[in-house]
């Protein structure tokens, strides 16, 4: 879901000294007994029940809670902290002491947080429980870094970069996981800044910002072709996409622009004008270090892990091995309320990281006006051999749970 293209109240969670209480609903169920799953997010416990419930505002499923506090981006020999690690250090390079790191918020954010701090339309098709993870009604996963600006500003901070992981239901291929990270940057300017510049704030803020960004991408990808690409997003006024030339395509980078008028006025900054920018560091990681599949960044197989060191950017990444795919078809009559996103997360349930791909591969409506999907489903591990049985059995699983739970007929 990006914003570009389709697409948190309560309580701060943010002290200037960096303690983070959670939402309160969230200090709520603290006060719950825990039970044995107990995850430790910020300084906080929270139990399992408290995240994945049996309740209609609750849509999140237990693998996803299992990837809550994994925190990679904080792994210094982990592509993801390599990568986060040398955007620091162009910024510290650049901007010495500028900007505040980071890479430690709680991503348990309130409605208010995720989206209507930055602006985001009520009927924004990223605030559905068919894009995005809630906890509860007011609560969700974050889906984006953005989260953070709004509280960030009005505590006070003008400068600074925010790394983390993000939540998004999304359909299952080669780049695309329902989690992944971000980093986002915010820098705010004041009269004295732009005085004397000859351009009024706005231009200046957005003439600074592609300085900034193209300096970035040239740190990162060396002498690479680069062109900007006018864009949409809720909290930015104008707004840019980057895409450099590589590898034979042009690739987008990252979203940015400069932020809304609005979002400053609400943190008391009417005298100042800001610009933004968020990037998805596993896009940028899997070019740099040659990553052909978004899952291995999860793998704990000592032959991914030990290829990468920390520090050493680009290292390219060599394929222990190709085990076969195994494509399974499954054909059914869809029902309105049929998402392809509930498909592949009931998919990933019963798969896990063996779900390679699901592929819409023939869409039909007959006479009666019913609609039949055939998805094809591949299956691969990227760490070994599976065999017929194990495929045949999760197979029949999903078959089971297709009609059970997604209310489809099998044809
Ligand atoms: N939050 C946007 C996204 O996830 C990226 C972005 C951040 C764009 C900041 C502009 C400014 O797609």
């Amino acid at each position: 879901m990006g914003f570009s293209a389709f697409a948190q109240a309560s309580t701060v969670f943010l002290h200037h000294d960096g303690i983070r209480p959670l939402p309160r609903t969230i200090n709520k169920w603290r006060r719950h007994s825990l039970a044995p799953s107990v995850l430790h997010l910020g300084g906080l416990k929270l139990s399992k029940q408290e995240i994945v419930r049996d309740d209609p505002t609750n849509n999140v499923p237990d693998n996803i809670f299992w990837k809550l506090g994994l925190q990679l981006h904080r792994r210094d020999h982990h592509p993801l902290g390599i990568l986060k690690n040398a955007i620091y250090d162009y910024f510290d390079a650049n901007y010495p002491n500028e900007f505040e790191k980071f890479d430690d918020l709680c991503p348990i954010v309130s409605t208010k947080q995720n989206f209507d701090d930055v602006l985001v339309p009520a009927d924004h098709v990223s605030r559905s429980y068919n894009d995005t993870y809630y906890v509860d009604a007011q609560t969700v996963l974050r889906c984006h870094t953005s989260a953070h600006q709004a509280e960030l500003l009005r505590s006070g901070k003008t400068r600074f970069l925010v790394t983390g992981d993000v939540y998004r239901r999304d359909s299952i291929d080669s780049t695309h996981y329902p989690v992944f990270h971000q980093m986002e940057g915010v820098r705010v300017f004041t009269k004295d800044d732009w005085e004397g510049s000859g351009v009024d704030a706005t231009t200046y803020a957005a003439e600074d910002l592609k300085k900034c960004l193209e300096g970035l991408a040239r740190h990162l990808f060396g002498g690479v072709e680069m062109r900007w690409i006018d864009t949409y997003f809720p909290f930015t006024n104008p707004s840019f996409e980057l895409e450099i030339y590589f590898q034979e395509k042009w690739l987008e980078v990252l979203g940015c622009g400069v932020t809304e008028q609005e979002i400053l006025k609400r943190s008391d900054r009417v005298d100042n004008v800001a610009w933004a920018f968020g990037l998805g560091l596993e896009r940028l990681a899997m070019v740099l270090f040659d990553i052909p599949d978004i899952r291995l960044f999860w793998s704990n197989d000592e032959r991914f892990t030990s290829q990468f060191a920390k520090g050493q950017l680009g290292m390219k990444f060599k394929p222990f091995s190709k085990y076969p795919p195994c494509y399974k078809d499954m054909s059914f009559w869809i029902s309105d309320s049929f998402t392809e996103n509930n498909l592949c997360e009931l998919v990933r349930g019963i798969a896990g990281d063996l779900a390679e791909e699901v592929c819409l591969i023939d869409n039909f409506t007959n006479k009666k006006g019913m609609t039949s999907h055939c998805y094809r489903i591949a299956y691969r591990s990227m760490e070994r051999s599976l065999t017929d049985e194990e495929i045949n059995e999760l197979q029949w699983k999903v078959r089971e749970q297709v009609q059970s739970k997604l209310n489809v007929v099998l044809r």
